[in-house]
């Protein structure tokens, strides 16, 4: 079943709202959506372009996983942007690049910044913060981005409908982790596999404080990327930790 999806106005992150409503201890499973953030956030500190228009949405949810295999919903949630892409954008176009970013005709039209922290039920909250850019592409800060109205199928009214995307999406999401739940992560990784760009060629890895480059090498079963450095070693990048 879908969970319960609220849409606000505006909000400073639909992330941070999350976070207060784990911290406070709510249990429901939900979905925040808001027209507009004030204050959205990208990975490794960065600020998202969080203009009306546009699509951000985070799904609170609690696990009793390990949180190294929790993080394995980064490739849960990539899945469900990409058939969201695909819902509405001209057929051939969409195309993942490891781990979780969503392309459209190899630019990127989406991120997902995933937080955790322990709940006050011991569980493990997630706040999997998604952003698809509906109406705008913001300006390229490290690789060109794309937006939905750029590829956007003839028959689909634009500028395409905030509620409509999120609504496709939770669905989106709610099957593949239901998937995920159930026959466990690797028909999640052959779903992801499939949709992904090439995974064998020169690659940069951005951890915490470390950028690691090398020759891209496929993945490994638990979705770590493999990577061939200069020296010969072969780094296993796990998707949890690229933030
Ligand atoms: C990235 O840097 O690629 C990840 C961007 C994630 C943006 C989304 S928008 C909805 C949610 N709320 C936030 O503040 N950030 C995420």
């Amino acid at each position: 079943m879908t969970p319960v999806l609220h849409l606000l106005d505006e909000i400073d992150s639909t992330n941070a709202e999350a976070r207060r409503r784990a911290e406070a201890g709510e249990t429901a499973v939900q979905w925040i959506v808001a027209r507009r953030q004030a204050a959205g956030r990208g990975r490794r500190g960065r600020e998202w372009n969080s203009e009306t228009g546009n699509l951000f949405a985070t799904l609170l949810t609690l696990t009793r996983k390990p949180p190294a295999e929790a993080a394995q919903v980064t490739f849960v949630a990539a899945l469900a942007v990409a058939d969201l892409l695909d819902a509405f954008a001209v057929p051939g176009v969409v195309s993942i690049k490891w781990p979780n970013d969503v392309m459209l005709d190899g630019d990127k039209a989406s991120g997902i910044l995933i937080e955790s922290g322990t709940h006050a039920s011991a569980a493990l909250w997630l706040a999997v913060g998604i952003g698809v850019n509906l109406a705008h592409a913001p300006d390229a800060t490290e690789r060109p981005a794309t937006s939905l109205a750029s590829h956007l199928r003839s028959d689909i009214a634009y500028p395409p409908s905030v509620e409509a995307a999120a609504t496709v999406l939770a669905e989106a999401f709610a099957i593949w982790q239901t998937r995920w739940e159930t026959l466990g992560f690797a028909p999640i990784l052959d779903a992801w596999t499939t949709r992904t760009q090439g995974l064998d060629g020169p690659c940069v890895a951005r951890l915490g404080h470390e950028t690691v480059t090398g020759i891209a090498d496929g993945v490994a079963p638990d979705g770590a990327l493999r990577l061939r450095t200069a020296d010969g070693q072969l780094r296993l990048i796990s998707a949890g930790d690229v933030f």
